[in-house]
């Protein structure tokens, strides 16, 4: 992991999104360009900011990140190739959908997520905040299962397995 952006508090997942704690890292300087294209992305504030990367490319088993259906958390989820196997998993049906762009929004709680081994370097990039008043109200609301809001966004746009 690249730190590009730390807490000032312990490490505790559902911080993700308290932007307040956050501030740019060190290593953020040695990232320039690429900070200044996050700076672009529809975040009225930003938390973690995070390169995730892997030089042996090994698979990422398919996961949830936290259990609270309560809470939504606010991120794009990036990349610069699209050599990284990334799926969103059904596991009833075990039926994957593979992200095919170079960004994602995806629910994090009630569907799986993960990556198929490349064999080779494989990274991805992660930015949580608070997204713009306007980016938002593009996403129809989940009243009973906040985080669900990105799969429903998916399901509004017609994305499907
Ligand atoms: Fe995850």
């Amino acid at each position: 992991m690249v730190c590009l952006a730390r807490s000032e508090g312990l490490e505790d997942y559902y911080d993700l999104d308290r932007t307040d704690l956050w501030s740019i890292s060190d290593e953020a300087d040695e990232f320039s360009q690429l900070m200044d294209f996050l700076r672009t992305l529809p975040f009225a504030a930003t938390g973690r900011m995070l390169i995730m990367y892997d030089p042996d490319g090994r698979a990422v088993t398919a996961h949830r990140d936290h259990d609270s259906i309560d809470l939504c958390h606010e991120f794009v989820w990036l990349r610069t190739n699209l050599e990284k196997p990334f799926y969103m998993l059904d596991p009833a049906t075990g039926e994957k959908l593979y992200v095919g762009g170079y960004s994602a929004r995806f629910d994090t709680v009630n569907q799986y997520h993960g990556a198929d081994a490349t064999g080779e370097l494989a990274w991805s990039i992660r930015v949580d905040g608070r997204f713009t008043d306007e980016f938002r109200a593009m996403m129809p609301a989940a009243a009973e299962n906040p985080a669900s809001r990105a799969a429903l966004w998916a399901q509004s746009a017609g994305i499907k397995a």
